[in-house]
């Protein structure tokens, strides 16, 4: 033992230290402020600010003002609070929290040539300095240099007045900016009713609930009404990916040859405290505790049974799947190992939300292995989830849970192999995998039958079970295909179970889900209920039949071009079998692509007390029933939803029981 205490004596010496280190730190917190309005000069202490920004006639003048600089041509700026806040760290459980924030403002962009330019951001950012030549094209975000760049730490949200490259869309759009000034999504602000540089004060409200970015945009009024309650963009984003643990938020600006003014005239922010461990009662509980680990971690190397060393199965994770009734098995890491090829890349079969999924042989059978990946923060809730929802229930519609493993920090889940992969490799008509020649397609009566499983499976997660699950992450590739084409619902990681069954809600404050396939009212409630899955079903209903993706995903897209839109608009104009996809082979019956396709519109129905059931579409679907009546036109998102004002009591019945 005398050999081994040197190096232990050391490690232990160097761990104390650097955490004592780490204390002597004043970590940011988080952040709180609120300007109503700002005091020329008097509020300036506040904040950092590059060279020319100021605030003059009440407001944060981002680029300079006509007042202070001989031009305001091609100039820059960039204007922050003083302190940063904490935007992420590690809790009590070493997983990453990551910080909420919301953060309204007012803006202002006076033109000052016609057009002017070029355009004005919110900034989430390591450095308050502005980048040289940041002006023009660049927004005071990046330069030349660090635009797509990693090192820039910077991530914005654009209110853009020119299109200076040809991937914008046009000249007045919000874009999401990650270390770039490309945008990973924008929206064109013109079908709101918004010119940002007009001399209009609009109000511009940002929430962050940690996992999803909105975006609201509205003119503003006096008495502060007709906040939109619609998002004009909606983004799945991880900030903590991007961006240090703790940032400044504040605002770049720039102008080019086209000028304007970059005004900012009131502002609050409010981010979320995250519970860390940076107390010296933590550091003098732990250390001692990492140095009797080390020593026992030697000891049990050196002359232990190496057993125990390996013995690291999480106690919760344990007992929470174990308590679940039909717990399935509790598999080994080496056997799951073995059947995959050490997770050979080879026999990668795709990529979820919260890992990968490999294909693997135990024994003769064929199977399919989730490995849940470890930097996801959400890891081990995911698993839990998706062990004891799908582990409990049983249905042909429903993709079989066999197993699972919690070994050496790998969280396995174990189902059995479904040959044709998922719907959305099938359905989707503008992406290729591998070459678009021989893409494999869909006949009507298998996308029939599709849908058919897929309401089955919903009908049985909602009604048909001992305690209603809601799935909230309804889309095409989370369907799988079976050797028959079978549909088989999958990917419970985001699943709820609702103990008791009369209710219809789950209650959380974090909003899940995909964008496109999630309902209106999501933002405004926070939470899934039975409706917001129907809504999602009816998405996924509609893109089956017309072999198009839901729209408003990545890309430059919002809810205008949506698919829902899309079919109103035909729907309307009584042109609703333009939209089906021309793809399909073999037997084609109209009459019924009509009946599903408004089946698939009522389930959309901006007004969620209005969407059909679970157990009425799958009475639509074998013709027991009609398709609920749709109005001529799109009706308008209005909230709070009215309730009808009489409701079917056998329908109420069903869903409630
Ligand atoms: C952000 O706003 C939402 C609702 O508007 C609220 O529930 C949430 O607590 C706010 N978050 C912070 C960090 O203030
Ligand atoms: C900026 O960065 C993006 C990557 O985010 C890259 O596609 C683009 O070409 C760059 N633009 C310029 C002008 O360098
Ligand atoms: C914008 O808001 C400011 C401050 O409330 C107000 O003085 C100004 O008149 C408004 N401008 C317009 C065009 O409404
Ligand atoms: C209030 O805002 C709404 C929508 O943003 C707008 O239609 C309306 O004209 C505004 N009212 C006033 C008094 O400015
Ligand atoms: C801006 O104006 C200057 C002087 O008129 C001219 O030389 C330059 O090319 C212009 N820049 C752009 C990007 O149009």
């Amino acid at each position: 033992m005398s050999r081994m205490e040197i190096p232990l004596l050391q490690t232990s010496a160097v761990l104390l230290l650097a955490l004592l280190h780490l204390c002597a730190f004043t970590p940011a917190g988080s952040l709180s402020f609120s300007y109503p309005t700002f005091q020329d000069s008097v509020d300036e202490k506040d904040f950092v600010r590059s060279e020319y920004s100021r605030i003059y006639l009440k407001a944060i003048q981002v680029t300079p003002d006509v007042s202070n600089v001989g031009s305001i041509k091609n100039q820059a700026g960039r204007f922050l609070y003083k302190k940063p806040f904490k935007l992420w760290g590690k809790g009590k459980d070493g997983d990453r929290r990551v910080a909420s924030f919301n953060s309204t403002f007012v803006l202002n962009i006076t033109p000052k040539t016609n057009p002017g330019g070029e355009g004005l951001a919110f900034i989430l950012t390591e450095s308050p300095t502005l980048p040289d030549n940041s002006e023009g094209e660049w927004l005071g975000i990046v330069n030349a240099k660090s635009n797509g760049s990693a090192e820039a730490k910077i991530v914005a949200v654009e209110f853009d007045t020119r299109k200076s490259y040809s991937e914008d869309v046009d000249d007045n759009h919000v874009g999401l900016d990650v270390n770039s000034v490309y945008s990973i999504q924008q929206v064109s602000l013109l079908g709101y009713g918004v010119h940002l540089s007009s001399e209009t004060n609009y109000t511009v409200r940002i929430e962050y609930d940690s996992q999803n970015i909105a975006v609201f945009v509205s003119q503003t009024n006096k008495t502060r009404e007709g906040m939109k309650n619609t998002p004009v963009l909606v983004h799945t984003l991880d900030l903590s990916a991007y961006l240090s643990r703790e940032v400044y938020v504040g605002f770049s600006a720039s102008t080019s040859n086209n000028t304007q003014l970059n005004c900012i005239l009131s502002w609050d922010f409010h981010s979320s405290h995250i519970d860390e461990n940076s107390n010296l009662l933590w550091v003098w509980i732990t250390v001692p505790v990492v140095v009797l680990l080390l020593v026992t971690g030697v000891y049990c190397y050196f002359f232990g049974t190496r057993q125990g060393a390996k013995q690291e199965v999480h106690p919760r994770i344990e007992d929470e799947i174990k308590t679940t009734s039909m717990a399935p098995t509790k598999f080994k890491l080496k056997e799951l190992q073995r059947a995959t090829g050490r997770f050979n890349p080879k026999n990668k079969l795709g990529k979820g939300g919260f890992g990968t999924v490999y294909k693997g042989l135990l024994g003769d059978k064929e199977i399919a292995v989730k490995r849940v990946s470890k930097d996801s923060h959400q890891g081990k809730q995911e698993f839990i989830a998706e062990v004891t929802t799908i582990g409990s229930l049983r249905h042909k519609n429903l993709v079989k849970l066999i197993g699972w493993c919690y070994e050496s920090h790998e969280l396995l889940i174990v189902y059995e192999f479904m040959p044709n992969g998922s719907l959305d490799r099938f359905v989707f008509r503008d992406e290729s995998f591998g070459t678009e020649i021989g893409k494999p397609t869909l006949s009507w009566e298998r996308r029939r039958s599709i849908i058919f499983g897929v309401a089955h499976a919903l009908d049985y997660i909602h009604n048909g079970c001992e305690k209603r699950v809601l799935h909230r992450d309804i889309k095409a590739s989370n369907i799988m295909l079976d050797s028959d084409f079978n549909a088989r619902l999958g990917d419970f990681g985001l699943a709820r179970t609702i103990q008791h069954s009369n209710l219809t809600h789950h209650s959380t404050n974090e909003i899940a889900g995909t964008p496109g396939y999630m309902a209106p009212e999501t933002f405004l409630i926070g939470r899934a209920t039975v409706e917001t899955d129907v809504y999602a079903f009816g998405v996924l209903m509609l893109e089956v039949v017309c072999g198009r993706r839901p729209g408003n995903q990545n890309k430059q897209n919002n809810y205008n071009n949506s698919i829902v839109y899309c079919l109103w608009d035909l729907y309307s104009r009584g042109r609703i079998l333009d939209a089906v996809d021309s793809r399909m082979d073999g037997d084609i019956d109209e009459a019924d692509m009509a009946c599903v396709l408004m089946l698939g519109l009522s389930c959309c129905h901006p007004n969620p007390h209005e969407r059909p059931s679970m157990r009425t579409v799958l009475m639509v679907l074998t013709r027991e029933a009609d398709p609920p009546a749709l109005p001529q036109e799109r009706p308008a998102f209005v909230w709070p939803a009215m309730p009808p004002s009489f409701k079917d009591d056998t329908e109420s019945d069903v869903a409630g029981g």
